[in-house]
């Protein structure tokens, strides 16, 4: 497994609003984008530490802790989406500008991935060490031999290029880099607060953990006894809910064998990793029992989504959830006011990297899980960013 960090780019996420009337001849027009793109890559605080491994706080039914709503009332839109997504005029220039190769594959994507892992690095997230390490480390492979699953099918739009990388989740890079990438995402949702990478990702995931801890109590079946963690990437989200709920047995799910791989890898010896089963499966097609799981989570999955795919999720979920039991998504909230003003270099980038965004930020998530069979069925907005849709299966 050889990989090369410095060459081809791997995500951002973001774009722009400018008159492209001959994207051919905007050479300067281009360069007004990447350097825009540059000071708001970097625009972020200085702040320390190098994350290692997820470490979760004590779970909110052992602190008592009331739940707090993250997200303030000036961070959330009257609008319901950005008008750089969706059929808007906006989005349809954006659209443009992001399938012209010679601008997007030869210019945005490889300076997009050197601003991003040195904005990175400047912030304590040690970027090319953490994916370096993991390289060099022989458990990895052994990790991927026993947990892929041969008679796995990719699904169609599972295959097209992912946040950068030509073959998206389906590589080493993409899973050596998904935990410095996910510091990197949790430090840019707090930008204002000079706190720690690790630090950020706590914040972030304990307020998903809290709105998922406050709708299970007030409306599932008791304390969960098998929770199943679909998309679960290198794990950081399984290690959290898991946390939470320390009375569960989780799994997470993944179509990656790498992240699967790298999953394993990073939870040895983490405090209830015994809890944990790492299983290379499509969210859509699970292969668990009906009515056998209780609570199915989403976490920054749907975006990586058609619109088809997300409701067959949905479907799936249905099936494998006990009655009474809770559905939980997080991911960028279209409501939001930062993710709606994302400056144009950013939304533009984000755009070309995550091809289902048009889909994500004009799918109702609340109508199809009521048409899917759930009740019950809020949103929470856990910060800034995010929004965290839960529901309960009806029984
Ligand atoms: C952004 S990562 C989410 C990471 C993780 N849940 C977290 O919160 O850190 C999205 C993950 O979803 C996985 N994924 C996407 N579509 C999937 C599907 N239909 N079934 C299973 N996994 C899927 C991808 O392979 C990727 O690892």
């Amino acid at each position: 497994m050889k990989v090369d960090f410095l060459g081809d780019p791997p995500f951002v996420g973001g774009c722009c609003c400018f008159a492209y009337r001959s994207l051919h001849h905007s050479l300067a027009r281009v360069l007004c984008l990447v350097s825009k793109m540059l000071a708001a890559a970097s625009a972020a605080p200085t702040r320390t530490l190098a994350p290692s491994a997820t470490r979760p706080r004590a779970p909110a039914a052992k602190r008592g802790a009331a739940v707090v709503n993250r997200a303030t009332a000036s961070d959330v839109s009257q609008k319901e989406k950005p008008d750089w997504a969706g059929d808007d005029l906006l989005s349809k220039v954006v659209d443009a500008a992001i399938n012209n190769k010679v601008l997007y594959e030869g210019l945005m994507k490889p300076m997009a991935r050197r601003t991003l892992i040195n904005t990175a690095e400047k912030n304590g997230v040690a970027w090319r060490d953490i994916a370096a390490r993991l390289e060099k480390d022989p458990s990895i492979q052994s990790h991927f031999d026993a947990i892929k699953n041969d008679t796995v099918e990719y699904p169609e739009y599972y295959l097209k290029p992912f946040h950068a990388y030509a073959e998206g989740n389906l590589c080493w890079l993409a899973a050596f880099e998904a935990e410095p990438a996910t510091y990197s995402m949790a430090l840019r949702v707090y930008p204002k607060d000079r706190i720690t990478a690790e630090a950020a990702q706590s914040r972030l995931r304990d307020s998903y953990t809290d709105a998922l801890r406050k709708h299970h109590d007030e409306h599932g079946a008791g304390e969960p006894k098998t929770i199943l963690d679909v998309g679960c990437s290198v794990g950081i989200s399984t290690q959290y809910i898991s946390n939470e709920f320390q009375e569960a047995k989780m799994i997470g799910m993944d179509l990656s064998p790498y992240m699967l791989a790298v999953a394993k890898h990073r939870d040895a010896g983490v405090a209830g990793a015994e809890r944990r089963e790492w299983v290379h499966g499509l969210g859509e097609n699970t292969g668990l029992p009906d009515s056998s799981v209780d609570i199915v989570s989403l976490a920054f999955v749907i975006h990586e989504c058609p619109e088809k795919a997300t409701r067959d999720l949905m479907t799936e979920a249905a099936r494998v959830l006990k009655p009474g039991g809770t559905f939980v998504m997080t991911d960028n909230n279209p409501k939001s006011e930062v993710i709606q003003k994302l400056p144009p270099a950013l939304f533009t980038l984000m755009k070309s990297t995550e091809p289902h965004s048009n889909e994500y930020y004009t799918v109702d998530i609340e109508g199809m899980l009521r048409e899917s069979g759930f009740g019950e069925v809020h949103t929470v907005d856990t910060d800034p960013r995010h929004r965290t849709v839960l529901g309960t299966l009806n029984k």
